[in-house]
C-alpha cells in the first residue's frame, strides 16, 4: 500500500508519498521561508494563502516524482493540528477532498505524531522509546509506547528550543529561521566568550525552560560598545548553541532514569523535529544516549523539519492501529499528544 501525506501546519507546503514497506517514494518540500522573511517569523495569515496557491502543484509533483498516479494512492492524510489554524484547514480539506473523491480513507495526523514515528520510518526503531521532541513550538520528553500512547515527562514552561534559536537570532539581526543561521555562524566561535546561563540545570522534574536566555542575550549585546562585529556575532552564536545544547542535554537526564524506571526493555533515545538537525546537538545527544546505554537514533536532516513524509508515515501507523478518520473531523489547533499531562506552556501548542 503506498500512501499521499500532507503537511501544512506551518511554512512548509509539503507532500510525500510513502510505502507501508518504509519507502520513501517521493518529499517535496516548498518552504514559505523567503515569504516570511521581511517579518522576522510565520505571519499565520500570509502562511495560509501560500498553502492554498501551493498545495496542489506540490501534491501533483509529489506524485510525479513517486512516477504513480492518483488511482494507485491507498490513503490520504493530513497534519490536522497542532499548528497554525488557516494552514493546516488548507492541507486536511484537500486530503478530504482526494479521499472522497477516490474511495479511500483519510487519516487525520497529529503534527507532533509525525515528529515522533519518523525514526520508524527511517530506522524501525521498535517501541518502547525516549523522545526528546524539539522544534519551533515545541520541547518535550516523551515515552513512546506506540501510536497514539505517549506519555509525557517534560515540557518548556515557556519557549520552545527553536523559538530560542529563532528569537535570539533575530536580536543579532539574523534571518529567519534563526536555528541554521546560529549553527552556521558558530563554526569558528568561542561560545566560551559570553557566559550565558543553563536555565533549570539540577531543578526537579524534566520541564525545559528558555526564556532567561533571550533575556541573557539581549544584555549580552546591550554591554557591547555598538553593534555586534561579525565576531561578536560567531562568539554569541556559538554560546547560544551550547547553553541550547547543554540545557536540553541535563533537562534529558532525569528523563532517561525515568524512561529507564518506566521501560527497562527501552533500547533508543530519538530526537526529532526542527531542532534535532542542528550537529552539533546530535552529537551531544549521541554521547549521552552512549553513556545511559542506550542506542541514538536521529532522523537525516530532512526529514527532521517539517515535510510530508512523516505525516503519510504517521498515517500509515495510525491505519494500523485505529484505522481512518471521519471526513468531519475537525482540525485542532492545540492537539497534545499525552492528553492526560496537565496543561502547560508549550504542550500541545504550536507557537
Ligand atoms: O519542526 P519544524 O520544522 O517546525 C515546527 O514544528 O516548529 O522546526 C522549525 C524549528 C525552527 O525554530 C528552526 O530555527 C529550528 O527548527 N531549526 C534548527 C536547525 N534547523 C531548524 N535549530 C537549530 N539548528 C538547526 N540546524
Ligand atoms: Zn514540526
Amino acid at each position: 500500500m503506498i500512501i499521499l501525506g500532507i503537511e501544512t501546519s506551518c511554512d512548509e507546503t509539503a507532500a510525500a508519498i510513502v510505502g507501508d514497506d518504509r519507502r520513501v517514494l517521493s518529499n517535496v518540500i516548498a518552504s514559505q521561508i523567503a515569504t516570511h522573511r521581511p517579518f522576522g517569523g510565520v505571519v499565520p495569515e500570509i502562511a495560509a494563502r501560500a498553502h492554498l496557491g501551493l498545495i496542489d502543484g506540490v501534491v501533483r509533483q509529489a506524485l510525479d516524482e513517486a512516477g504513480v498516479g492518483i488511482g494507485e494512492i491507498g490513503a490520504v492524510a493530513a497534519a490536522a493540528g497542532p499548528g497554525l489554524i488557516g494552514g493546516v484547514l488548507v492541507g486536511v480539506t484537500a486530503a478530504k477532498a482526494i479521499a472522497a473523491a477516490r474511495g479511500i480513507p483519510f487519516v487525520a495526523v497529529n503534527h507532533l505524531e509525525g515528529h515522533a514515528l519518523t525514526a520508524r520510518l527511517t530506522d524501525d526503531v521498535p517501541f518502547p522509546y525516549l523522545l526528546l521532541l524539539t522544534s519551533g513550538g515545541h520541547c518535550q520528553t516523551l515515552i513512546v509506547r506506540g501510536p497514539g500512547d505517549y506519555t509525557r515527562l517534560g515540557t518548556t514552561i515557556d519557549d520552545a528550543a527553536g523559538e530560542a534559536f529563532d528569537k535570539t537570532a533575530k536580536m543579532m539581526g539574523l534571518p529567519y529561521p534563526g536555528g541554521p543561521e546560529i549553527e552556521r555562524r558558530s563554526a569558528g566561535g568561542d561560545a566560551k566568550r559570553f557566559p550565558l546561563p543553563r536555565p533549570m540545570k539540577g531543578a526537579p522534574g524534566c520541564d525545559f525552560s528558555f526564556s532567561g536566555l533571550k533575556t541573557a542575550v539581549r544584555q549580552t549585546l546591550d554591554k557591547l560598545p555598538g553593534p555586534p562585529t561579525e565576531t561578536d556575532v560567531a562568539d554569541l552564536c556559538a554560546a547560544i548553541q551550547a547553553a541550547i545544547t547543554d540545557s536540553l542535554c541535563a533537562r534529558l537526564k532525569p528523563a532517561l532514569k525515568a524512561f529507564r524506571e518506566a521501560c527497562p526493555e527501552g533500547r533508543h533515545l530519538v530526537v526529532a523535529g526542527g531542532v534535532a538537525a542542528n550537529r552539533p546537538l546530535r552529537a551531544a545527544l549521541d554521547a549521552l544516549a552512549h553513556k545511559s546505554g542506550l542506542a541514538f537514533v536521529a532522523p537525516p536532516l530532512p526529514l527532521c523539519t517539517d515535510n510530508g513524509a512523516m505525516i503519510a508515515w504517521a498515517g500509515i501507523e495510525r491505519l494500523r492501529t485505529a484505522g481512518g478518520d471521519p471526513l468531519d473531523f475537525k482540525p485542532r489547533p492545540r492537539w497534545p499528544l499525552d492528553g492526560t499531562a496537565p496543561k502547560a506552556r508549550g504542550a500541545g501548542i504550536k507557537a
